[in-house]
């Protein structure tokens, strides 16, 4: 039997898929309640609100939203975005900083030019004295973005990071195939709906994946971002942290608008937070897996169309 959280996600995320629903939910902007997950449509939005999350004594890393392009010149133009985001951040003092999908510098059109792009971006954020995180999307595009991960890496060590996701199967192997490399990891549990055959189905098991991988993340790479707003989990990462010694190389994460309570606690115990704060006008899909990762979140839709 599959667990009941997946059983949410896989329909929340069918539905969201029909076009219907996504025109529905667009033609409303941010007011559905993607304003609580968003820091809005410009770049100018972005920055404030890290500027405002900086003042609280957090991190950020910003993300211009956007995956899956269908064309290279729109590729072109995200990579561009991320190189202004990248001075932008710089200029201001906030921490050159960014994270981005591949699929939206155009991996599933063609990889080779998507390595072209996403090593531009790599090469102003290592001339900032910046970073820049490949995030993970679905399990299909996994290899390539390790490829990616793999050249990049090499040439720019210490400027760029890559995300894995503790509900495949495969994570571990993946995870022991780039401890040579010092790699600097974000775990996090996965947002997409992946079939029983590559991704523990059950919530327990996802969990227990994260706690192993965490282990020998904080072990063995150069860096490890915990990125979860799991009680549980935060309270293991601790202890394990202090465990390896860890303190200096390893981060929590948390989305933009998630938890905002448990954030700040971790901040005043003296944690080192970074919040992902994504931006832009094609947000809908960072939304529905948003809305996907809790029940509750479908209220703030429903509200909005009532109001
Ligand atoms: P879990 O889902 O068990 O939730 C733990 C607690 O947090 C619960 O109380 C839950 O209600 C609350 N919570 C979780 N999500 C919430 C939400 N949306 N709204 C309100 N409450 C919520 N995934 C991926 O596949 N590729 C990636 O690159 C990334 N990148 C990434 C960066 C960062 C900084 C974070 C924090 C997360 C990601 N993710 C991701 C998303 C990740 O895979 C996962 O889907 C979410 O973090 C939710 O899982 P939790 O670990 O929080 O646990």
């Amino acid at each position: 039997m599959l667990g009941s959280q997946l059983v949410f996600r896989r329909l929340i995320l069918g539905v969201a898929g029909n076009p219907l629903v996504s025109r529905m939910v667009t033609r409303h902007g941010l007011s559905l309640g993607a304003r609580r997950f968003v820091a809005g449509e410009t770049l100018e939005e972005g920055l404030r609100v890290v500027a405002a999350l900086r003042a609280r004594g957090m991190s950020a890393t910003l993300d211009y939203l956007g995956e899956k392009v269908t064309d290279l010149a729109a590729a072109r133009q995200a990579a561009s975005t991320y190189c202004e985001m990248l001075r932008a951040l710089s200029a201001a003092g906030l921490g050159p900083n960014v994270s981005l999908k591949l699929s939206q510098l155009g991996l599933t059109i063609d990889p080779g030019a998507c390595l072209a792009d996403v090593r531009r971006v790599v090469e102003v954020a290592a001339e900032l004295g910046g970073f820049v995180r490949l995030d993970m999307e679905e399990s299909a595009l996994v290899d390539d973005t390790l490829t990616i991960y793999r050249a990049l890496v090499r040439e720019f060590p210490g400027r760029v990071g890559i995300v894995l996701q503790a509900y495949l199967y495969r994570t571990q192997t993946d995870l022991r195939g780039l401890l040579p490399l010092g790699p600097n990891v974000r775990l996090c549990k996965g947002a997409y709906s992946e079939p029983p055959s590559v991704a523990y189905p059950r919530k327990r098991d996802v969990d227990a994946s994260f706690l192993r991988l965490l282990e020998l993340a904080l072990r063995e790479a150069a860096f490890t971002a915990v990125a979860t707003h799991d009680e549980r989990i935060i309270r293991e990462a601790k202890r394990m942290i202090v465990e390896a010694d860890a303190r200096g190389r390893a981060e929590f994460q948390m989305l933009f608008g998630v938890k905002p309570r448990l954030q700040q606690a971790l901040v005043d115990e003296g944690w080192p937070l970074r919040i992902y704060v994504p931006f832009g006008t094609h947000w809908y899909p960072y939304f529905v897996r948003r809305l996907a990762e809790r029940p509750a979140n479908l209220a703030f839709v429903l509200r909005g169309l009532r109001g």
